[in-house]
């Protein structure tokens, strides 16, 4: 089913999503309700075909970021996937890890690693839930990319972090500057500090074809 990247074509946005998960796909996304029916045809293949195949490293330098910029759990995963950045963050000694995400599907896979502390199947845009109290810290890896969540998504997680928390936030590079990324955080000067944006690969030397030199900024901030 996964094409890899060298075969990846543009995918209209008419096209039938659920059938044929890919990047393109993914890129053409719409509305949460189109990550829901895309991500629920993707689930049970996105670790063992796009992430190995695409040499999917995104994940992990989030997970360090975090780590090395002195972030520490409570954290949460927003778009957590498959579990990816979950795994990566509780490989560097992080406790009390929830996920939450739009896609049921996507967080069963997430659930099997065990790995996270809770999982829950959310909107982004209609508010994160803080059962535990808000978090210390929060990270986000792959979701804030084309046809995904955009500037508008940084409120609501900058809500479930409480004072002094770090937050690690991957946006396409592309994505930035095309949606409007530096007028949020420009808007939320007095709310946040430390910002930094560091440029980081997605796709690791094995990848190859279109995507493959694909870049994410690494968006680093304290809520103040
Ligand atoms: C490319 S995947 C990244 C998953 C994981 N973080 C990783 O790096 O492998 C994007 C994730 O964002 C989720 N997503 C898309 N829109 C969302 C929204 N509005 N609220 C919450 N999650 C959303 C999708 O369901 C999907 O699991």
């Amino acid at each position: 089913m996964h094409k890899p990247l060298a075969k990846l074509n543009t995918a209209s946005p008419n096209r039938d999503m659920a059938k044929d998960p890919s990047l393109d796909a993914a890129y053409a996304l719409e509305t949460p309700e189109d990550s829901k029916q895309l991500y629920a045809s993707w689930a049970d293949s996105y670790d063992s075909d796009f992430a190995r195949i695409s040499d999917y490293i995104l994940p992990e330098a989030v997970a360090r970021h975090f780590v090395n910029i002195g972030g520490f759990g409570p954290v949460l995963d927003v778009g957590a996937g498959t579990g990816l950045c979950g795994t990566a963050l509780r490989a560097r000694g992080i406790e009390d890890i929830d996920g939450t995400d739009i896609s049921a599907d996507m967080l069963k896979v997430a659930k099997t690693k065990g790995i996270y502390r809770t999982t829950r199947v959310e909107n982004l845009f209609d508010g994160l839930a803080t059962p535990h109290g808000p978090y210390q810290g929060a990270v986000s890896s792959g979701t804030f990319t084309n046809g995904h969540v955009g500037p508008n998504g940084i409120k609501p997680i900058l809500a479930a972090v409480r004072s002094g928390g770090r937050v690690v936030i991957s946006v396409n590079t592309k994505h930035y500057a095309a949606a409007g990324f530096e007028d949020i955080f420009a808007q939320l000067e007095t709310e946040i500090d430390d910002l930094t944006t560091t440029e980081a690969a997605i796709y690791g030397p094995s990848a190859s074809g279109d995507h493959a030199k694909d870049t994410a900024l690494l968006v680093a901030f304290r809520r103040t």
